[in-house]
């Protein structure tokens, strides 16, 4: 069954990609297993060995490490502290889910720093995983709602994560003195605010939107070979020296978030 999974790839020729004669134009839909029984635990760390394996090897992976590198530049070279990572999804049995996870892997050993996740769809056979690869599980679900700790440089990892995971992440840490400790890399906030009807935004997203003037957005180039697993995503950084000349009203006077009940990506620790 598992294997079943990597073969479904459409394979697409076309006279633009004719060097690369196989070209996988999408991946296939997560396979929904109910719960982790027919998860052969060796077979998932092996995948994603050879995932991470492909990672390191990749352009994608050069080119993301130099936009990380310029990230940490502009913000006068801070010494990344922790990782974080929310809605990676199941890494055990799918495909954009394992290769997200093996860069998060790649990041972690390249700066040398610990690394805490969650996915309230985790299995229990991957939070075994996590362990075995020497990352944190976040023990309960914080809906986003994690402050920084002051002076950690953090590097928060939300892949194709539900709008509201961010929303509350900026919301907790609505300030200069903690905004510029996160660099965010996830969807594209500029592609939000120009993708989502701002009405929608204004019950969702509203955080997001407020900030992304003032956000610098270093976009991530889709080199990899697998089109869709780090589309539409960014590194984002906040420069203290730029949020300091908003008016301080914007930093004060805020609400908690809330959201129409009926979301369905976002799940809430109700
Ligand atoms: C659209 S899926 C993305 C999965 C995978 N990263 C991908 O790119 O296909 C959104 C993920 O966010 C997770 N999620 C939803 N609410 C969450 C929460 N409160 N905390 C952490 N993750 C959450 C979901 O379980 C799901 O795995």
């Amino acid at each position: 069954m598992e294997n079943s999974i990597e073969d479904d790839f459409q394979l697409v020729t076309s006279k633009k990609y004719k060097r690369n004669s196989r070209v996988f134009k999408s991946v296939p839909a997560e396979v929904g297993f109910e719960s982790d029984e027919l998860i052969d635990k060796e077979f998932a760390v092996r995948r994603i060995l050879t995932a991470k394996n492909d990672i390191l090897e990749s352009d994608f992976y050069c080119s993301l490490k130099a936009t990380i590198r310029e990230g940490l530049d502009i913000l006068g070279n801070p010494e990344l502290k922790e990782i974080i990572s929310y809605g990676l999804g199941h890494f055990s049995n799918c495909m954009i889910s394992r290769y997200q996870f093996a860069l998060l892997l790649c990041l972690k050993d390249q700066f040398n720093i610990v690394t805490y996740l969650y996915d309230p769809l985790f299995y229990s056979i991957e939070k075994q995983i996590l362990e075995e690869f020497d990352c944190t599980l976040i023990k309960q679900n914080e809906e986003g709602k994690r402050k920084v700790l002051s002076d950690v440089p953090t590097l928060l990892f939300f892949p194709h994560c539900p709008k509201q995971l961010t929303n509350n992440f900026l919301y907790t840490n609505w300030s200069p003195k903690n905004l510029r400790n996160c660099l965010i890399i996830g969807n594209s906030f500029n592609k939000i605010v120009e993708t989502t009807p701002t009405r929608i935004l204004s019950n969702e997203a509203q955080y997001i939107l407020n900030i992304a003037p003032y956000v610098d957005e270093l976009y991530m180039i889709n080199t990899f070979k697998y089109t869709e697993i780090f589309n539409d995503t960014s590194l984002h950084i906040f420069q203290e020296d730029k949020l300091r000349l908003i008016d301080p009203d914007f930093w004060t006077n805020i609400e908690e978030p809330t959201y129409p009940e009926e979301d369905c990506e976002f799940i809430t620790n109700q």
